[in-house]
């Protein structure tokens, strides 16, 4: 008898040969999937392996439950859940070193940029390694210190942009740095403002509307950045319908670095709680960053935003045709429309718990996504497993 270790198993899978849980006691027939509940009583009963004669053979059944198992998403998403710790402590890592960085340009007019080369590099390099996770560790939620969170954010959402652009590598470096210092002009103006996540009066808005002119006089007089880092604080309020602050420039009259920072500055704007509205959950956010292009973005970056992200990016909760609740694990690049789905909840509304029924679309040609779900109690309780 073969063993197999129940942690490899999902609902779906099925053998050529009856299978047995210890003594010869039979679990499942021959050629008889695995169903959701089979997998949930042996976690219950403590059991960590199953015995077969028979070997893994694929099967697709009806339910949603069964659906057929591809052992190497099995192994991506198991991938994606070992490089998830990873990925938050360096996040943490760059935050701290972030805060570092910014503490010193505000209280010595200094830019550590040795610290600040250390910061990039690590960001290029762990985005172009691992860019779904990161794009999901940005969903993570406000920062107590959301000046530094939103730089850091805004700089990975450029970087991924800049990658799909592809910039060599020392372009990528200057756009990292021009993220990360875009909105150093609010560590200027009084704390009250910058950090409240209240709608601004309009007397509050005036002051705001300064902190582009003033991170580009630190940024190029004082700490002597190029003139490229310090445009793109100048300029990454500006509309290209020229609506934007602070001077109402049009179309490619504003440089590209500014022009890509504002998806980031935007994109990570919306996706925290403000005091005066919820969160936008990813598939909203993008949406409503498109509902903008013509009047802040312009067409040929929005292209390139909407193919280095996901109509359905990693996160998103959907409904599928067939009913089954599932979160958004990774995208299929070329099909937008078919991600990879992680099973919440099946065609019966029961909860399949940390079972890893995964679900590829790009192979399973009938179902499809049918719903977008805003759920933030969902969120939260599964927020931890993706
Ligand atoms: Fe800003």
């Amino acid at each position: 008898m073969k063993k197999y270790s129940v942690d490899s198993l999902a609902p779906g899978m099925a053998f050529s040969k009856n299978v047995y849980i210890g003594n010869n006691n039979l679990l499942v027939n021959a050629k008889m999937p695995l169903k959701v509940k089979d997998i949930e009583n042996l976690h219950k009963w403590n059991i960590t392996e199953v015995e077969s004669e028979g070997e893994l053979i694929e099967t697709k059944i009806n339910t949603a439950s069964g659906k057929k198992i591809f052992p190497d998403v099995i192994k991506l998403y198991k991938n994606i859940m070992e490089n998830k710790k990873k990925v938050e402590d360096t996040y943490s890592d760059l935050l701290n070193k972030i805060r570092m960085i910014f503490s010193k340009i505000k209280s010595s007019n200094y830019l550590d940029d040795s610290k600040l080369s250390e910061v990039i590099d690590v960001l290029i390099h762990e985005v172009e390694k691992r860019k779904p996770l990161y794009l999901t560790q940005i969903l993570r939620g406000a920062h107590n210190d959301y000046l530094y969170s939103h730089s850091l954010n805004t700089t990975i959402v450029s970087l991924i942009m800049g990658i799909e652009l592809q910039f060599p590598q020392e372009k990528l470096s200057e756009l990292a740095k021009a993220a990360l210092l875009h909105n150093v002009g609010m560590l200027f103006l009084p704390i009250l403002i910058t950090t409240s996540s209240s709608k601004f009066s309009k007397k509050e808005f005036l002051i705001i509307k300064k902190h582009p002119l003033l991170g580009y006089k630190v940024l190029y007089n004082d700490l002597k950045t190029s003139i490229k880092v310090a445009d793109a604080s100048l300029s990454h309020h500006e509309n290209f319908d020229g609506t934007g602050y602070p001077r109402g420039l049009q179309g490619y009259d504003i440089d590209e670095y500014p022009r890509i920072i504002a998806f980031g500055d935007m994109y990570s704007s919306l996706i925290v709680d403000k005091e005066y509205r919820n969160k936008f959950n990813p598939y909203f956010a993008l949406r409503e960053i498109m509902a903008l292009n013509n009047i802040k973005f312009g067409p040929n970056l929005m292209r390139v935003f909407v193919s280095s992200f996901s109509l359905y990016p990693i996160g998103t909760f959907v409904r599928l045709n067939n009913n089954v609740i599932g979160v958004v694990v990774d995208c299929n690049d070329e099909y937008k429309l078919r991600p990879i789905v992680k099973m919440l909840f099946n065609q019966n509304s029961d909860n399949v718990g940390t079972n890893n029924v995964i679900i590829n679309l790009l192979d399973e040609k009938k179902l499809f996504i049918k719903e977008v779900i805003v759920d933030e109690e969902l969120e939260k309780k599964v927020q931890n497993e993706i």
